[in-house]
């Protein structure tokens, strides 16, 4: 594969510009990276799994008339997208504590929270991606009041359908991030990825890691953890 027509290389994907101006090609990458790119290695195995694994969940978005940019799969390691703009937000939402809201707050690793708790963190690595509030976005201008609630409406949608499609098999979500994007008409769309890289998801018997926590804690390998989700999500929905 070349690099013809590279956009942006991220670190866990390639994007690429296409015939189309209104598409990009995505190439997942066999990289994982934490602590914003600062620990950095090659995990052979894991492009293949997240880009099957997002296409998966878009797939039964697309089926509860949640509306994403995801177009179709075209390759084991790539997708085509809608090129959106990105609203350089990354918006998390947490069903129970853990992560750096555990650490922040001193709420116990695995707490179940009373209600889902969604924050924002400004999307900009040279910040180190601090987390903010509503007035943080509309004075940066990242997006209009309309446009968080949008966001805050469609990301709450998007737990719920997650929280669903994990129970079936077997897993608690913990938390997840996403991205949004607009497109040249204003509406805004689910954007990037949903992926054991972008989510916490723990085996609802055992609480074992099924994510990139067990990169990050160094407790394992992620690509059998990977191949699990995917197993257990191709066994149960097909
Ligand atoms: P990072 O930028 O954090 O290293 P990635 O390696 O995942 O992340 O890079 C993918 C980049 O592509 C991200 O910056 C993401 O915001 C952006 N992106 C995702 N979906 C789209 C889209 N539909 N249109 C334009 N850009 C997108
Ligand atoms: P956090 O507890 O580290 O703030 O992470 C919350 C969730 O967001 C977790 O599921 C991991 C995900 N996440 C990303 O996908 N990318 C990131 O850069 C960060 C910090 C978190």
């Amino acid at each position: 594969m070349t690099n013809s027509g590279l956009l942006y290389e991220g670190k866990a994907k390639k994007m690429f510009e296409t015939d189309d101006p209104n598409v990009l090609r995505v190439e997942y990458l066999d990289q994982v990276t934490a602590l914003n790119g600062a620990r950095k290695d090659i995990t052979t195995g894991k492009a293949i799994l997240n880009n099957q694994i997002t296409a998966f969940i878009f797939e039964q978005f697309k089926q509860k008339n949640i509306q994403t940019h995801f177009i179709k799969k075209i390759s084991k390691n790539e997708q085509l997208v809608e090129k959106l703009e990105i609203i350089p937000l990354e918006v998390v939402i947490r069903n129970s504590s853990a992560g750096s809201f555990a650490k922040r707050l001193a709420v116990l690793e695995g707490q179940p929270l009373e209600f889902p708790v969604l924050e924002f963190y400004y999307k900009d690595d040279s910040l180190n991606d601090p987390i903010i509030n509503d007035d943080h976005v509309k004075i940066l201008k990242i997006a209009t009041e309309q446009e968080i609630a949008t966001i805050k409406r469609e990301g709450h949608i998007i737990n719920q359908a997650l929280i669903t499609l994990f129970k079936e098999i077997g897993i608690r979500l913990i938390d997840f991030k996403v991205e949004f994007g607009r497109r040249k008409d204003g509406s805004i769309l689910l954007a990037d990825e949903i992926t054991p890289d972008t989510c916490r998801l723990w085996d609802e018997k055992t609480n074992a890691h099924l994510d990139k926590d067990v990169y990050r804690k160094n407790i394992g390998e992620i690509v059998p953890v990977y191949q699990e989700v995917l197993d257990r999500l191709e066994n149960t929905f097909y």
